[in-house]
């Protein structure tokens, strides 16, 4: 069966508040004052809607079992009561990525880049969700979730900072960061 679509939906309502729309790489997107994250198949709320992402969870492409495990002993689940803040992160990989064959993004996005390894060190501060989108949009490839306490806003800052520092983030040719405070 197909996995559950997500649907992220801003414009003036949603329990999410959005603090700042800011593009890292290429076009941004409008600004709007809220955002809802919801089933693809939730009834669409009335209102002025300023633009909408939708995506669905996939299987693992790149993790191998050991590092399954250590991901699952570590990270926590999204909804936790004092999450109060969000970040969504739409990224859009270029050509040149999906051009590589398997193995040789993998090397990019693990040997090379640490990825897990770097995103383990931020586990279970950041609980994080990725969505795909590339086969039904062609203006990103992901739709990427994270939720954090207030405190750990700069822990966030810092994990951002430090994966777009690697190779695998010269491939990245649009990312726009959402961020959001929890506001129902
Ligand atoms: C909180 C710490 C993080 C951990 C533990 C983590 C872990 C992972 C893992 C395990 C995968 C591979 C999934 C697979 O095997 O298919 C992945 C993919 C991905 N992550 Fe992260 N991540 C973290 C933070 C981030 C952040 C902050 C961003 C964005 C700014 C991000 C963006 C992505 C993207 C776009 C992919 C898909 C890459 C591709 O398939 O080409 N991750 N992440």
């Amino acid at each position: 069966m197909a996995s559950a679509g997500i649907r992220f939906l801003a414009g003036d309502s949603g329990d999410w508040h959005i603090k700042d729309i800011n593009a890292y790489r290429g076009e941004s997107l409008p600004s709007a004052a809220r955002l809802s994250r919801s089933r693809a198949d939730a009834p669409m709320h009335d209102g002025h809607r300023a633009w909408s992402l939708q995506g669905f969870t996939s299987n693992l492409r790149y993790t191998e079992r050991d590092e399954l495990r250590r991901l699952r002993e570590q990270q926590e689940g999204l909804g936790r009561i004092d999450s109060l803040c969000a970040a969504l992160i739409p990224i859009r990989k270029n050509e040149a990525w999906w051009a590589l064959a398997q193995d040789e993004r993998r090397a990019i996005f693990e040997s090379h880049s640490r990825h897990i390894g770097i995103g383990l060190n931020y586990l279970p501060e950041i609980a994080r969700q990725l969505i795909h989108c590339r086969d039904i949009d062609d203006r990103f490839d992901f739709l990427t979730w994270f939720e954090f306490k207030p405190e750990h806003a700069d822990l966030f800052d810092r994990l951002l900072e430090q994966l777009r520092a690697t190779e695998e983030w010269t491939f990245v040719d649009r990312e726009v960061e959402i961020r959001l405070e929890f506001a129902p």
